[in-house]
């Protein structure tokens, strides 16, 4: 196997996660959790969305959460903004990144951001430039590149249209995304493989939702092709209000501890991680959706 030697985490779970829980999770708990994970060694971190308070009010506290956050030098805050009204909301907050969020999947697109495949490339625009504009990094998410909760299965050759239509509008970077967590390894290769015809390596990274528990299978399957850059959700928090059935995302926990198994490194201290998704989980009233923290919880206990 020739696997990559460095890997980078982006930390999804205080966005990905906390936006589809029911109960309200208060800014400060979110903060808390931010610290906890920049703590645990977490260098990129995925905040919060500037989306409509209305469709996603778990994230209406955006600039709550951001302003409230003691960043710590080395590591990168993002925030998801799928329209300019969003971005100058966002911008105003200092993040290091934004994400734009689009669909290899038409309904899926419709569902979750209210307009085409055409027409949200066509409000990216915009939000690109004035993001490169001002130097900030710009991420692209391509949801529902293996199946759609509502198409059902996507061909690759979907993945690398939007690829190249986010390329051309200069987003910088691609995360293939199984939002409803159906893939299997070779369909992930696949559409990995989509996204690299028109981006690099260096320039994308897999977003595995667990449904069927196939994430880190996919995970592992995607360090095969020399994918090195994934998001992960502390605690397997996750999902995504608009993609019915969909589970977290794959456990920040238990990549980390696949990656430490394959001696990759990652610079994340896994009990300090461990602790962060307790931190949260207890909260939430259940336990982490991990199964490498459920292991290394019992240990603790003796
Ligand atoms: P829209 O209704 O088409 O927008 O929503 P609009 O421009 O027609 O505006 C309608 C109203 O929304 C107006 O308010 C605007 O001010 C307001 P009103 O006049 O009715 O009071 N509005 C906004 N408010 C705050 N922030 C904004 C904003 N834009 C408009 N940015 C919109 C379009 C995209 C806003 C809407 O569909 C939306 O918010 N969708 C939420 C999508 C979302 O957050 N989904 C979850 C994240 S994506 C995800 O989880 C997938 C990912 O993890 C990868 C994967 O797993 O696949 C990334
Ligand atoms: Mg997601």
């Amino acid at each position: 196997m020739d696997l990559p030697q460095r890997v980078k985490l982006v930390e999804v779970g205080p966005r990905d996660g906390l936006q589809n829980e029911k109960q309200p999770v208060p800014a400060s708990i979110k903060i808390e959790l931010v610290h906890r994970l920049q703590a645990a060694g977490l260098t990129e971190i995925e905040v919060t969305s500037f989306v409509s308070p209305k469709w996603v009010p778990q994230m209406a506290d955006n600039a709550e959460v951001m302003a409230g956050i003691h960043r710590q030098s080395g590591v990168r805050y993002s925030v998801l903004t799928p329209n300019l009204q969003g971005f100058e909301a966002a911008v105003k907050t200092r993040p290091d990144e934004i994400v734009v969020f689009g669909a290899a999947s038409e309904a899926f697109s419709q569902k979750n951001i209210n307009c085409s495949i055409a027409q949200s490339i066509e409000r990216f625009r915009p939000v690109v430039q004035a993001a490169l504009a001002q130097g900030l990094t710009v991420r692209g998410a391509i949801s529902c590149a293996v199946g759609c909760p509502y198409e059902g299965e996507i061909a690759p050759e979907r993945v690398a249209l939007v690829a190249r239509l986010m390329h051309d509008i200069g987003v910088q970077h691609v995360g293939v995304a199984d939002t409803i967590g159906v893939g299997t390894p070779r369909k992930v290769q696949r559409a990995l493989d989509a996204a690299l015809t028109v981006y690099s390596i260096d320039e994308i990274s897999g977003h595995f939702h667990d449904t069927y528990g196939m994430a880190l299978a996919n995970t592992l399957a995607s360090l095969q092709m020399g994918v090195w850059q994934f998001d992960t959700s502390v605690a397997g928090l996750g999902g995504c209000p608009y993609a019915k059935g969909a589970t977290g995302n794959v456990a920040t926990e238990d990549v980390v501890y696949l990656l430490k198994g394959l001696g990759i490194e990652t610079g994340i201290d896994l009990d300090k991680l461990v602790d962060a998704g307790k931190f949260i989980s207890d909260f939430l009233d259940r336990k982490p959706n991990s199964r490498a923290a459920a292991a290394l919880l019992n240990k603790r206990l003796g």
